[in-house]
């Protein structure tokens, strides 16, 4: 195949870069130019002066350069008509005729076509007089979806909550005419999420890209103006292989066919904005386009030769089904501070050069060597992955190597598919359980005796009581003998030490627990030294603390023991990590920051009145949380990815049962996230037994 094509790219932002930079890589084309193209776009093609929209001066180009393709992104362009121009002029060019683009310019034509061919989407009505729109709607249940009908750049549709701003938008549709004289779509407001389905289509033949979904508010949490789009990946778990096929047969190849019938036939790009609601997937809109900034992450996993998928559309003929790679990608925008306000231009940006992903150009300029911001949307950073949470690191991973002090970004970009993984104690614990079941029944066998627990208690306090019971219980489960020991409130010091002695000397019995707290009377450390070291399955014995800190052989204490399988969960290599630990205890805090060491994490222990900090967790790639108070941890102080792990259990003021670190927000963020309850509570049981085993071998000799 000969490298000798021209290609005309019309357009510039980081849409077109994509665009172009997918052209780069066709064995086909030689040479690219793009108009206007961006000081990004500049390194792979050679930009023209020349306005999006001046159709008149793209087509005098594109016949004197010879021009063999010309590929058009913006809808501005298709709705002046530039394809219909070129085809006049007998010249090549991908895109829709002005007919066909009313998909997307027209709301009506869009609603009317999909009412015509049953093409799901929201019920409407639509309206020129402001009067009787404003009846309608108010008639209606709110929130109210009022649709300008015609180009709006992206803010003609209001969601409007009540009364009053509906009317107000309606005033500004229809009376003050602010986008010109149209007319107002009243939709019914849908819910679920949203994504987007884009397909090269010709006619009826439709060529299916892999689905994306942008995120259109400008901050975190979905929340904030909406914008252009601030970021966008491939790879969406909540659609299934069933969704894609019934959006591709009854919406995007029903909406080409309905083109065809209505004498439009599409030519290009069409975009479906669909809504995944209770009722099955539906239209939001359509677009006559490449989507921005989806394009930016779905065009990177093209294999095929896209020249070849452009030429054969704009030819009207038949090409093979482009392939697509398996892999995910995702793209994260920096914005000017200030957008979609008002923000400043001109700002430095270095670090580009290091990045190790791809980077499109949104609003760049050059000004000698230096690059500077020169729009909203500065540029977008895309890398790709195995699966989205790899992509997902490696992004934001190079995204800090931008260095500029007028940008922002989202740190949640594929939030929807990034909950938090579960670190389920309670099905580990269960896990660890049935494991342990089949140890001591072997053991049993090759010992002649099984291992046995004797759990004590002092007093009635009933969450104590339930805890010891979940303990002796789970010891008969796993097959071991256990008793249980109650002695009154007002038990001396004396009688409680003389019980240990004795159970001491059984020679068997492997492990010794004293529920705490203790009554007042008694003086806990005492009685924790007073359990023979070997048969300490709490590992709260000052020998046992001792042998953990200096590194040789112990039992280790059951929490902190918990914590770390549930760390090992997640599958993290802790070296050279840095782990955060909040809370200091003795019985927790303190030997998890020692076995996180012993894993050579960096670890940092703070106490949770530490001030200001948020700014010591956003560090944590571990974060620990063993405070006992609510809401320690809000969402916003953990470091995106990090794996969090709540160790309090606390009641809120509802009652409920919550942790110390804020679950809603938090799972947001974090890679993998304990539950409260379900979390650590199930583990600490489970490792008790563990160490009971233990304590049994050792004593052994085994
Ligand atoms: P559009 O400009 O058509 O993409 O609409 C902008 C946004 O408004 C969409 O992405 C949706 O979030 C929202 N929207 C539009 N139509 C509806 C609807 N019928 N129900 C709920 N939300 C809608
Ligand atoms: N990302 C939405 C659009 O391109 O219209």
């Amino acid at each position: 195949m000969a490298k000798d094509k021209k290609v005309l790219v019309v357009g510039g932002g980081g849409r077109c870069h994509a665009i172009v930079d997918a052209l780069s890589r066709s064995p086909q084309v030689e040479k690219i130019f793009c108009a206007p193209g961006n000081a990004g776009i500049a390194a792979q093609a050679e930009c023209v002066p020349l306005k999006d929209t001046d159709v008149e001066g793209l087509l005098a180009f594109a016949k004197e350069q010879g021009i063999d393709l010309t590929v058009v992104g913006p809808e501005a362009a298709l709705s002046v008509g530039i394809v219909d121009a070129f085809r006049a002029a007998g010249l090549r060019i991908f895109g829709h005729t002005r007919a066909a683009t009313r998909i997307e310019s027209s709301k009506e034509f869009a609603k009317v076509l999909m009412d015509k061919y049953g093409i799901p989407t929201a019920g409407y009505r639509s309206f020129d007089d402001f009067q009787a729109a404003l009846d309608f709607v108010n008639a209606r249940p709110f929130p109210a979806v009022l649709k300008y009908d015609g180009l709006a750049a992206g803010k003609g549709v209001v969601i409007a909550a009540n009364a009053a701003e509906a009317e107000a938008a309606l005033r500004s549709m229809l009376l003050d005419e602010t986008f010109g004289k149209g007319r107002v779509v009243v939709e019914d407001f849908l819910t679920g999420p949203e994504f987007s389905f884009m397909a090269f289509v010709d006619g009826e033949r439709v060529y299916p890209m892999p689905l994306s979904q942008d995120h259109k508010r400008a901050f975190d949490g979905d929340r904030g103006p909406n914008t252009g789009g601030m970021g966008a990946y491939t790879g969406l778990p909540f659609i299934t292989e069933e969704d894609r096929a019934y959006a591709q047969e009854h919406i995007l190849e029903a909406a080409a066919k309905a083109m065809c019938e209505e004498g439009c036939p599409l030519s290009g790009v069409l975009y479906g904005g669909l809504m995944k609601t209770p009722d099955g997937i539906k239209v939001i809109e359509f677009n006559a386009r490449f989507g921005d900034p989806e394009t930016e992450v779905v065009l990177p996993l093209l294999e095929s030769d896209i020249y070849e998928v452009f030429e054969a559309v704009a030819e009207g003929r038949p090409t093979a089904e482009p392939s697509w790679r398996q892999a995910v990608t995702l793209g994260v925008v920096l914005a000017s501070k200030g957008y979609p306000g008002k923000y400043d231009k001109g700002a430095e940006i270095i670090g580009v050069e290091q990045i190790d992903a791809r980077v499109y150009h949104m609003g760049t300029r050059r000004e000698g060597e230096r690059l500077l911001t020169a729009g909203g949307r500065v540029m977008m950073v895309v890398a790709e992955g195995k699966d989205i949470r790899a992509a997902w690191r490696k992004v934001y991973q190079e995204v800090g190597k931008i260095g500029c002090d007028n940008l922002f970004f989202r740190r949640d970009i594929a939030h929807w598919a990034l909950d938090g993984r579960l670190l389920d104690g309670k099905a580990l614990s269960a896990s660890i359980k049935e494991d342990l079941k089949d140890r001591v029944s072997k053991l049993e066998v090759k010992y002649g005796r099984k291992p046995s627990l004797a759990v004590i208690i002092v007093g009635s306090n009933p969450a104590s009581q339930v805890y010891v019971r979940n303990k002796v219980k789970t010891a008969i489960y796993v097959g071991m003998n256990s008793r249980l020991i109650t002695m009154a409130e007002d038990v001396s010091e004396e009688a409680l030490l003389q019980m240990i002695d004795t159970l001491n000397r059984d020679p068997e019995l492997d492990g010794i627990l004293v529920q705490l707290p203790l009554p007042r009377q008694i003086n806990e450390a005492r009685v924790i030294d007073a359990i023979a070291k070997e048969k300490d399955v709490d590992g709260f014995h000052v020998l046992n603390v001792g042998d953990l800190w200096l590194g040789r052989p112990c039992i280790i204490p059951c929490t902190p023991k918990g914590i770390l399988r549930l760390i090992d969960e997640s599958g993290i290599d802790l070296t050279g990590k840095t782990a955060v630990v909040v809370g200091r205890s003795n019985i927790v805090g303190k030997p998890v920051a020692k076995l996180l060491l012993d894993r050579n994490a960096t670890v940092i222990v703070a106490h949770s009145r530490t001030k200001d900090l948020g700014s010591v967790t956003r560090q944590a790639d571990v974060l620990v949380v063993a405070v006992g108070r609510q809401n320690v941890v809000t969402g916003d102080m953990v470091k995106p990815g990090a794996v969090v792990i709540d160790v309090g259990m606390n009641h809120d003021a509802e009652g409920r049962l919550c942790g110390d670190v804020d679950f809603t927000q938090a799972r947001l963020r974090a890679s993998w996230i304990t539950p409260v309850p379900g979390g650590v509570g199930p583990m600490t049981i489970a490792m008790l037994m563990e160490n009971t085993v233990e304590c049994f071998l050792a004593r052994l000799g085994a």
